[in-house]
């Protein structure tokens, strides 16, 4: 007999030949409402500067940045993630620069609240942009990390975030103890409206390469794996994910993305707050690499990459793509 003839009591591909049968039945998909923006921030006016590493990324000052937020919030993005970048003059051993008032993520809070209140605003908590020595927090005689006087700091960090009006305060720089820190300094404050989103499960990654040369934000000497988590872990991202949870966290964060979507999986099925990915600087920029090399087309990998990290179970996706994708989607 031949195979032509044979029926098919079970064909996968009956419900794959039409576009609108695809269509109907596609069990993701991706919408504006699922990206996030970061923008990386200087002080000036008019200023939109290339990163070498990122190409398509800018670092923008406040005004130029308020151009972008309308981009996004017109192409129905949700939020944004405030980085700030500041001249090495400014920095200090503590990146002090961070929690005072008139700093560049508290001015571009302002600016922004005020001209887009749709928008929601996220502020990256850390000190790598801010130290001397490009560490996440205060270092000890040793140069090892101390985390007691790095979770205050912390707190005055927040404060004034909170203070200039952002919604949620995500911590990335993996202190013990940070979620909770952060949590008691807000509501004694009054500010218990402001939410956590924890980068919980943050690996010490080579993607990052890319972002720190936009933030200026490398470790002078050493590396950050004394406190981001060792690539070949899962059980200990699980120990991360419960002690955020039970410090009070909103929403939890799996970076990178594409080399950790099983432990997007994991998450979004170990507990039921929003999980979120962060889609970091050297995915984005190889990505562009290989478009602009022409070895992949870049409108369908990129959208073929965030899926991906819907499928795997993520609420919402930060990505340089942000503004690209929506437009994309249209
Ligand atoms: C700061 C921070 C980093 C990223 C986000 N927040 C850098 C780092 O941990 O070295 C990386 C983002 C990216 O690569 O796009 N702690
Ligand atoms: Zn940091």
């Amino acid at each position: 007999m031949s195979r032509n003839s044979l029926s098919l009591r079970h064909s996968p591909r009956r419900l794959r030949r039409h576009p609108a049968m695809r269509a109907m039945l596609r069990e993701n998909q991706l919408t504006p409402a699922d990206f996030i923006l970061p923008i990386f921030l200087v002080e000036g006016e008019g200023i939109r500067s290339d990163i070498i590493s990122m190409p398509g990324v800018f670092r923008h000052s406040i005004d130029s940045a308020l151009k972008l937020c309308r981009e996004a919030v017109s192409r129905g993005i949700s939020a944004v993630l405030l980085f700030g970048v500041i001249a090495e003059g400014c920095k200090d051993a503590c990146g002090s620069a961070s929690w005072e008032s008139e700093g560049l993520v508290q001015k571009a809070t302002r600016a922004i609240r005020a001209a887009y209140p749709d928008l929601l605003v996220i502020a990256d908590a850390c000190f790598c942009e801010y130290t001397d020595h490009g560490h996440c927090g205060i270092l000890n005689a040793e140069g090892d990390r101390d985390d007691n006087a790095t979770l205050e700091n912390l707190q005055r960090q927040a404060l004034s975030y909170a203070e200039a009006g952002v919604h949620v305060v995500a911590p990335s720089g993996m202190v013990d103890g940070m979620v909770t820190a952060i949590r008691e300094a807000l509501d004694a404050a009054g500010h218990s409206e402001v939410s956590i989103l924890s980068y919980a499960v943050k690996y010490a990654s080579a993607y990052y390469g890319p972002f720190r040369d936009a933030a200026d934000s490398a470790p002078q000497f050493g590396d950050r794996r004394a406190y981001q988590m060792d690539p070949g872990n899962r059980r200990e991202a699980f120990r991360e994910l419960d002690l955020d949870i039970a410090e009070g966290c909103d929403m939890v964060m799996v970076k990178p993305a594409m080399p950790y979507l099983d432990l997007v999986r994991d998450l979004r099925e170990r507990c039921d707050l929003p999980v979120l990915t962060y889609q970091v600087s050297g995915e984005y920029s190889m990505l562009q690499a290989a478009a602009r090399a022409g070895w992949l087309d870049l409108q369908r990998s990129v959208l073929e990459s965030l899926l991906g990290m819907k499928r795997a179970g993520a609420d919402a996706i930060i990505t340089y793509y942000a503004l690209d994708a929506a437009e994309w989607l249209e």
